[in-house]
């Protein structure tokens, strides 16, 4: 057979990101313009700004993406693009200007759902091996699956309420630190000496997740320690916050290797870039005798070149969009 190149979109948040993926694993180029400085003032992304950023930017991103990769449209075999889950004005930049690229050049269009993006990540540089766990943990999601086979899921269990990187970026802002606030936790938290003991949210025996609380539970600690006149120490927060909020996510993927059979751990999302978080699931993985799979740190934030890599088994399949196509910013997996 021969190469099949897809030309992907992404512009779900606050990455403008187009990636050139030959057969779903080689990224041939890839260029993204990220907007976190921009939204840095704000404490978080300002959704009509990032929509106008995405406008801006995506013609100047796939010019440059085209040109690293060396080549031109005439060497696209089909065309990517996150429709959903995400910011609706951000998606519909990428989505529009897809359905545009298609219709001009006759290419196929691929409707790419941004989470599944993130779960094919780890085809990049690695192979899925199913059957397999995935564990999606974003800024929007925390979300357990099984998955027998290739595009087929099983949802176990997700967050009845926050997300797990969501409860990061709240914890963040309390300590005063900037966005996007993961990161920033995790730093703080390696200087922590003290371990506050927060409760872990759903000490259950089901597969699903918590998070408001453990944030209530941050903030009443700090709020009952101001009014004291006590002394914070910050990274010891972070320190108590993040063992926590690991705890919580490991729990749950324990006991889903402990009752299905599995191969590999996949990890996704931008938490999972998270060096303590992939240092737990590491231990579990050992016990457990399961390979654990998360890609490197570019391919764990939002990039195109994922959506290239999920868009690949849609391609074989010819499971083509119609140029009806609508961004869902709700979109969820099954
Ligand atoms: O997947 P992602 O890039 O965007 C979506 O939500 O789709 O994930 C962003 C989230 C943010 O909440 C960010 O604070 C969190 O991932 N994050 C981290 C780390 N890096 C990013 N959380 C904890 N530790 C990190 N190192
Ligand atoms: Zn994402």
């Amino acid at each position: 057979m021969n190469d099949v190149f897809i030309l992907a979109i992404e512009s779900s948040c606050d990455e403008t990101s187009v990636a050139i993926v030959k057969n779903g694993k080689d990224v041939i180029a890839m260029k993204t313009n990220t907007q976190i400085s921009t939204h840095e003032k704000y404490g978080g992304v300002v959704p009509e700004v990032a929509s106008r950023m995405h406008c801006e930017n995506i013609v100047i991103v796939l010019n440059e993406t085209l040109e690293e990769a060396n080549m031109t449209m005439a060497n696209i075999d089909a065309i990517a693009v996150t429709y959903g889950p995400g910011l609706l004005g951000s998606l519909l930049v990428g989505v529009n200007f897809a359905k545009t690229l298609s219709i001009v050049y006759k290419k196929p269009l691929i409707a790419v759902n941004h989470l599944i993006g993130h779960i094919y990540a780890n085809n990049i540089e690695d192979k899925l091996q199913f059957p397999l766990i995935t564990l999606i943990v974003s800024g929007g999601h925390t979300q357990l699956f099984y998955m027998k086979r290739d595009y087929t899921f099983k949802l176990l269990g997700e967050t009845l309420d926050d997300a797990i990187g969501e409860c990061y970026d709240k914890v963040a802002k309390v300590l005063g630190e900037k966005y996007p606030g993961g990161p920033n936790v995790e730093r703080l938290a390696k200087e922590g000496q003290e371990d506050y003991n927060f409760s872990v949210p759903m000490n259950d025996d089901t597969y699903n997740f918590s998070y408001s609380g453990l944030k209530s539970n941050v903030l009443n600690f700090i709020n009952t320690r101001k009014m004291r006149n006590e002394e914070i120490d910050k990274a010891s927060v972070a320190y108590s916050f993040q063992k926590t909020a690991v705890k919580e996510v490991c729990n749950k993927v324990e006991k889903a290797l402990k009752e299905h059979e599995a191969l590999q751990l996949v990890v996704a999302g931008g938490v999972s870039a998270n060096n303590y978080l992939r240092e737990e699931l590491q231990k579990i993985c050992d016990v457990y005798k399961v390979k654990l799979a998360i890609p490197s740190l570019k391919y764990c934030t939002d990039n195109a070149a994922m959506i290239g890599a999920a868009a690949y088994p849609k391609y074989l399949n010819k499971e083509f969009a119609n140029i009806d196509l609508d961004a869902e910013s709700g979109l969820n997996i099954c």
